[in-house]
């Protein structure tokens, strides 16, 4: 059994000044279990115990190249001698900017901010100030971030969310204004149906469509072929904003994201997390026609949205995803281990389905196929987490959480794909009852 001593000491210290005694609610994963970490370095992380782990959370999928990357840490350094903030623009953010303009195929224009929650928040104010419409539409088990407008319909009991025809938004914290509920549509992701329905009846007064492309939030269940671009095309008819969360997708299923992957071009798209590499960066952006109207009656902004340690990350990061054949040795080898955890599950008999991409994926058990939050629910939660504790023993570290993806970085070598496999045979044979 490896030793958490140290992990614990530290949890009952942060627990008397820090509510459950972490940051964010998602890195609480139990009183005694809740690793606390030194360092992480390339693919590896290590906690206080001095355990090491190959790491498949990745911080929650910023780290695309590898942790505390040196190239990316050396421009930072550079960059910050110059000084940190200064409230003022520079050269290097007018580069990024031009880089995520190059690399995103949808993004003629971007503004930055610090974090995913205030890239979609931003993004939802500029469509609601350009259609002059309220309501937006979210998908049942898509997450954008911690702003009130969305979360709704993140996690709750199917049962709490009513029926398909006529989905009940549920709030997924207490503190958020029941009033915003007459601001929101939710409906389960893949619907169709219920998508072309809400489209007929409300579309004139909707704002903006917004979605991830697949559900990074809820295991990675992937948009059913012709989703997406429905959603393209019914809000085009509607004048209704059609804004991507690329929050987790952009900059990690292909470097312009899922605009390149699929082909598609919202209106407004989301970034943060691989854009910086574990800096904090952020940025929105799309049409030259909607962005324009940033500062004409329309507010955007925010001390640190070009804070120099992440626009310079974020240069560094976006240089050597141009330069390097990073999405090619993710792919590669995400798809080696997604292909070898499903042999696995096959050979022992267990029912599974294979979700996300090479990149960012996981997999739910007991069906066949998961098309939304309703059906991913009745998966078997239980023995994936099983599962997931007999890895972390075995030095391998995916979230504690059945709805986060793995992630992959371009560190992660052939050994790690392999240990990880070897592991993950181990752990799904000791896990079963
Ligand atoms: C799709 C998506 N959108 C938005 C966010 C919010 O980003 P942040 O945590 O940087 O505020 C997240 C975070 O996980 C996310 O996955």
């Amino acid at each position: 059994m490896k030793n958490f001593a140290k992990s614990r000491a530290l949890q009952k210290r942060a627990q008397a000044v820090v509510p459950l005694g972490v940051n964010s609610n998602f890195r609480y994963w139990g009183d005694g279990v809740t690793p606390y970490m030194s360092k992480a370095k390339g693919g590896y992380l290590w906690d206080v115990d001095g355990n090491k782990y190959i790491d498949y959370r990745l911080a929650f999928g910023p780290i695309i190249l590898g942790h505390s990357y040196d190239a990316v840490n050396e421009k930072v350094r550079e960059e910050i001698e110059l000084g940190t903030m200064a409230a003022m623009t520079g050269e290097l953010e007018i580069e990024v900017a031009e880089k995520i303009v190059k690399m995103c195929p949808g993004v003629e224009m971007v503004r930055f901010a610090c974090s995913g929650t205030e890239a979609t928040m931003h993004a939802i104010r500029v469509a609601r100030a350009y259609t002059g419409r309220e309501i937006i539409l979210k998908f049942e088990g898509n997450y954008h971030g911690f702003h009130d407008y969305t979360l709704w319909s993140t996690y709750a009991p199917a049962e709490a969310y009513g029926n398909r025809r006529s989905p009940i938004p549920v709030p997924a914290s207490s503190g958020i204004p029941k009033v915003l509920a007459e601001k929101l549509i939710t409906l389960p992701f893949n619907d169709v149906e219920g998508f072309e329905r809400v489209m007929k009846t409300y579309g004139n007064l909707i704002a903006a469509v917004i979605t991830e492309p697949c559900q990074g939030n809820c295991g990675g269940i992937l948009p059913q072929p012709g989703f997406l671009e429905l959603i393209r095309k019914r809000t085009e008819e509607y004048g209704v904003v059609f804004i991507l969360d690329e929050v987790k997708t952009g900059f990690r299923i292909a470097n312009g994201g899922a605009q390149e992957y699929y082909n598609l071009k919202p209106d407004l798209a989301a970034y943060a997390k691989a854009l910086g590499n574990g800096y904090p960066l952020a940025a929105f952006g799309g049409k030259k026609e909607i962005m324009s109207i940033i500062g004409h009656g329309v507010a955007q902004g925010g001390t640190y949205n070009n804070n120099k340690p992440g626009v310079a990350a974020a240069w560094a990061t976006l240089t050597i995803l141009e330069k390097e054949p990073v999405m090619k040795t993710l792919n590669k080898r995400g798809k080696r281990l997604m292909d070898g955890i499903s042999k696995i599950f096959k050979e022992e008999g267990i029912v599974h389905c294979m979700n996300g991409y090479p990149a960012m994926f996981t997999y739910a058990i007991g069906a066949e196929k998961v098309a939304c939050q309703r059906d991913w629910n009745d998966t078997e939660k239980d023995y994936y987490l099983r599962i997931i504790d007999l890895l972390i023993e075995r030095g391998v570290m995916p979230d504690h959480d059945a709805r986060e993806p793995w992630f992959l970085c371009y560190a992660h070598s052939d050994k790690d794909i392999d240990d990880t496999l070897t592991a993950f045979r181990d752990a799904v044979k000791a896990g079963k009852k």
